[in-house]
């Protein structure tokens, strides 16, 4: 793309501040920056002004209850390593998260979660996949999403440290999309005086991003049937966890989400439930008063509340669209350029767009919510302080026996 072409184009979308600093630029930094605003997916603006889609008709989703998952733990477990000893299950870990709320500017993954000894959140990880597959007496693969920002960083680390004991041929690192991000007014920052400021484009991208990559040649090669699908950042995490994988199996699933049961309507988590007869995500800001406080038996009928770990059959979801999610806005605090300057806000200042695992889920057929103990499972780290912070994951961490 040529000045000419990008300038005429840049007016017609109302985004020609990206060629404010153009006159100052060297040749080279041009070039860069008309390859930059070439490469840029300006339609996902569009999202900015679109009209929340009307919710259908929301049911709940009966979970299976802890209680229901002990008394079949032992068919669960020996059908689960069972799949596992096959190698047909894998795991992907979502690793390209920009952590703003964190406020630590390297990978998640890297965050030292030690008190006496450095732990970071990988080296936790990689010993839970470790002891799985040792269980199952083979090492499943594992696929780490990264984002253009973190993947060198990501993969130096993970040669540092010997990949943490487990088995390098079986890790493979993939890098996610971007998309532009942009003030509250719909402007699209610069990074700086020559490149346009994009952001990793949300965790819903992962399937779409392992495709283009080619690694999906691996997960064919090998006979993949499962895939778990995980944050980086629950300190409990627990990968290809042999019940969840038996129970949604044997259960005859397309899918299934580790959920935590809900008990305050005032909580706020994202809860897994039917919207017209599909399994579906609704966010705790979207959900009805009435049905948020809606109880049977005491506890209440709306329960599920999600946290980001899920099994997904590859066949269901090969038959999906992966392709075309649809983009939500995040407001979040974005450091870009301004007048000449890069600023680092202290507060959201414009929107990220960002595709969400919890579309695939709308997606499939049918989903198991398969409950976990808060306690033991789940301890996610958000906040530099707070709640979901350094310090609530370190209390668990100590309450689960881990020595830190
Ligand atoms: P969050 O939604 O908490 O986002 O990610 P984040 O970027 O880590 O943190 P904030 O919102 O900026 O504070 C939930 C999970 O999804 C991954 C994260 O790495 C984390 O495991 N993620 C998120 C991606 O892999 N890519 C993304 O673009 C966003």
């Amino acid at each position: 793309m040529d000045y000419d072409t990008a300038q005429k184009y840049l007016k017609e979308i109302g985004q020609e501040q990206l060629l404010e600093y153009y006159p100052e630029l060297t040749a080279a930094e041009r070039a860069e920056l008309l390859k930059d605003i070439e490469s840029t997916d300006f339609s996902v603006l569009e999202n900015i002004d679109k009209p929340p889609k009307p919710r259908g008709r929301i049911e709940p989703l009966k979970p299976l209850s802890c209680e229901e998952i002990s008394a079949r733990s032992k068919e669960f477990e020996e059908a689960g390593l069972k799949l596992l000893s096959q190698g047909k299950v894998a795991a992907v870990l979502l690793a390209g998260g920009q952590g703003t709320r964190l406020g630590f500017n390297k990978p998640k993954g890297m965050f030292d979660i030690g008190v006496t000894r450095p732990l970071p959140l990988f080296e936790l990880h990689m010993a839970d996949m470790l002891s799985v597959a040792n269980r199952a007496k083979r090492a499943f693969h594992v696929f780490i999403m990264t984002s253009r920002a973190n993947n060198g960083e990501t993969i130096d680390f993970f040669k540092q440290n010997g990949y943490f004991g487990y088995p390098e041929d079986k890790i493979h690192f993939f890098i996610q999309d971007v998309a532009p991000a942009c003030s509250f007014e719909g402007k699209v920052y610069l990074k700086n005086k020559h490149s346009v400021l994009s952001a990793p484009n949300g965790n819903g991208g992962w399937y779409k991003s392992l495709i283009s990559s080619g690694l999906n040649s691996v997960l064919e090669r090998d006979g993949v049937e499962w895939v778990n699908v995980c944050g980086v950042d629950n300190v409990l995490q627990r990968f290809c966890d042999p019940l969840f994988v038996g129970a949604t199996v044997l259960g005859g699933y397309s899918c299934s989400a580790k959920i935590v049961r809900k008990e305050r309507p005032e909580e706020n988590v994202g809860l897994l439930c039917k919207v017209d007869g599909r399994p579906s995500v609704i966010e705790y800001y979207e959900m009805d008063e009435n049905l948020k406080c809606e109880r049977e038996n005491g506890k209440l009928v709306y329960c599920n509340g999600i946290t980001l770990n899920y099994l997904f059959g590859l066949k269901a979801l090969n038959a999906v669209d992966c392709a075309h999610f649809p983009y939500h806005l995040a407001k979040k605090k974005i450091e870009h350029l301004e007048h000449g300057v890069e600023v680092c806000p202290a507060s959201p200042c414009g929107y990220k767009f960002e595709t969400l695992v919890v579309d695939m889920v709308n997606a499939m057929d049918n989903c198991l919510p398969f409950e976990v103990k808060r306690n033991k499972e789940f301890a996610p780290l958000k906040n530099s302080e707070g709640a979901d912070s350094v310090e609530t994951a370190r209390a668990l961490l100590i309450e689960n026996g881990f020595k830190l």
